[in-house]
């Protein structure tokens, strides 16, 4: 099957700075994937090159097969959009305004508009000007999922959103998948990025510095452990060994920082004595952290 977003040396510069340079991007259809990045790294320029709302400076971008600057039009049909800052017409109510994108989009059952509303609990009578900010966002979500899109380009989907409303949207974008939708978002929440992406691309001063699935950076993440012994810690034979990255001692417990396999460190502790081992789970922020930094080798510990 055809990739649903395929970028080729897409560049952007804004009168001398190069917001995005040269992006190579590959979506395989059906997946979530996730675009990650500090701020001003280029996801926002990266998605409205994918929708034709911008130009490229140079390079391509095709989207559900499309060339998207060739046909901008039906690129924007096809495929769901949420501006990082959405608005609306603050005087036309919910209602009104999805009715008047349903339109203009084609392709719309309203009682679709009416479900999603729904698990969004969102009133559709109210104007968009009278709406906090969250519930603005809803309505940007509906008009997203509303025409039940081969492709979702989000950007940035639950700023704003309570916690209740960003489970909800995590749940839809879930059935959108397994319906065979690709969704490709934005996001800062890592969290959230965690629990529905099967794929991520983290962004860096408009560079791509890494694509990865979920379990191969779950492979990446340094685990904590804390081994207490029955008498003195082997400090120096815990510091020969290769996968451990860091050793501190207090009193009869060395505190280790473990990039790798734990294999060795049992086989080489075990004469020792060990009296007890503590292991702390660590979530895959800290991996996301480095690679926002500048550090070359992020699983490294320095
Ligand atoms: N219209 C514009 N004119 C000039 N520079 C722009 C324009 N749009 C974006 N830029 C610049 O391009 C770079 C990338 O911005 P972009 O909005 O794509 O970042 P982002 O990753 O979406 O950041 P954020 O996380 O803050 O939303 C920034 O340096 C920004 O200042
Ligand atoms: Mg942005």
């Amino acid at each position: 099957m055809e990739a649903a977003v395929r970028t080729s040396g897409l560049r952007k510069e804004f009168r001398g700075t190069v917001a995005l340079q040269g992006l190579d991007l590959v979506v395989p259809p059906g997946s979530v994937f996730g675009y990650l990045g500090p701020n001003g790294a280029g996801k926002t320029t990266t998605i409205r090159l994918l929708t034709g709302l911008l130009r490229p400076t140079s390079g391509t971008a095709e989207v559900l097969g499309l060339d998207v600057a060739s046909r901008p039009d039906e690129v924007q049909r096809r495929v769901g959009y949420l501006p990082g800052r959405f608005v609306g017409y603050p005087d036309l109510t919910g209602g009104e305004y999805l009715r008047y994108l349903a339109a203009l989009r084609g392709g719309v059952e309203w009682s679709e508009v009416d479900r999603l509303a729904d698990r969004f609990e969102l009133d559709l009578a109210r104007r968009l000007g009278t709406l906090s900010h969250g519930n603005q966002q809803k309505v940007g979500l509906v008009q997203a999922f509303m025409h039940r899109p081969d492709l979702l380009v989000l950007d940035e989907p639950t700023t704003g959103l309570d916690p209740i409303m960003q489970a909800e949207f995590l749940s839809l974008v879930g059935e959108a998948s397994r319906s065979g939708a690709t969704v490709f978002l934005s996001s800062h929440i890592l969290s959230e990025v965690e629990a529905v992406a099967d794929t991520v691309a983290i962004l860096r001063e408009g560079e791509l510095v890494r694509t990865a699935t979920i379990p191969e950076l779950r492979a990446q993440v340094v685990r904590r452990w804390d081994v207490t012994f029955v008498h003195e810690v082997p400090a120096d034979v815990l510091r020969a060994i290769p996968q451990v990255a860091e050793v501190r001692v207090r009193d009869r417990t060395a505190h280790l920082v473990l990039a790798g396999s734990a294999e060795e460190l049992l086989r080489t502790v075990a004469p020792y004595g060990v009296e007890n081992v503590e292991t702390h789970e660590t979530d895959l922020t800290e991996v996301f952290l480095r690679y926002y930094t500048h550090e070359e080798e992020p699983w490294r510990v320095a």
